[in-house]
């Protein structure tokens, strides 16, 4: 019988299957590698790369990246967590993150990946852009001041639950989420709380109506614990409603 195929990773041995990503083998192995617009649930999109690591000596997506017996993997390197810093820096000021006002803070994937990277100020210049809060749905609210444009709602909505609510709209530095509907509004479409991209943000862009602070800040999933030893995996296994804050 030959043997499961392996990788290393920080010196660690990795066994993974055939056609499974880096990414996916580590998680697996319970090894964390910090990651924005990737879940296990969809297929892997590759945009935040907050995922990189060095794969023999060069930069890749560990989301995309699939996985080959030999290959030395690093991740928690100086070189790799100086570039994952610096796209969570540009992150932030690109969009308007205000975490201590934020009803996401503390439950937050981006912070809570902020945080991991060693980021404590956003460094670059904010961009302060404009951008508009739907409140036109009964029960949610988008606001488009903190979507990262990771496209987890976009892909939930149209692989999950056969929607077509969200999409990304316009290129580079222009693009941006837009609701699928002449209106563009939120509360023309027939999007529920209980849909799967109401759960699947990694940040406070969609959030319930009806509840709000239920869970001091403070004491929320990654205020306990950093998000290496909790997984978004957990954050992302929201209760009903799209809210848990625990
Ligand atoms: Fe891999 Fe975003 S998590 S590119």
């Amino acid at each position: 019988m030959s043997e499961e195929p392996r990788f290393t990773l920080d010196g660690r041995t990795v066994p993974f299957q055939d056609g499974q990503t880096i990414m996916a083998a580590a998680l697996a192995a319970g090894i964390y590698i910090p990651h924005l617009c990737f879940n296990p649930e969809f297929t892997p999109h590759g945009s935040c790369r907050v995922c990189l690591v060095k794969v023999n000596g060069r930069m890749q997506a560990s989301c995309t990246t699939p996985a080959a017996a030999g290959q030395v993997v690093q991740s928690e390197i100086d070189e790799v967590r100086e570039i994952r810093r610096g796209l969570l820096q540009m992150l932030f000021v690109e969009g308007n993150h205000v975490c201590p006002a934020c009803e996401k803070s503390g439950a937050c994937q981006l912070q809570a990946v902020a945080y991991y990277v060693g980021m404590l100020a956003p460094h670059y210049t904010h961009f302060y852009p404009r951008r508009p809060v739907d409140a036109s749905h009964p029960d949610a609210l988008i606001d488009f001041n903190r979507c990262i444009l990771c496209e987890l709602c976009v892909r939930a909505s149209r692989e999950v639950d056969g929607k077509n609510v969200f999409a990304v709209q316009g290129r580079g530095i222009k693009a941006h989420l837009v609701v699928n509907t002449p209106s563009g509004k939120l509360g023309a479409t027939d999007f529920s709380l209980s849909d799967k991209a109401a759960q699947v943000c990694p940040t406070g862009t969609i959030l319930s109506k009806h509840s709000g602070y239920e869970i001091p800040i403070g004491q929320r999933l990654y205020d306990r614990k950093p998000i290496n030893v909790v997984g978004d995996v957990a954050a992302l296994a929201v209760s009903k409603g799209g809210r848990r804050h625990d």
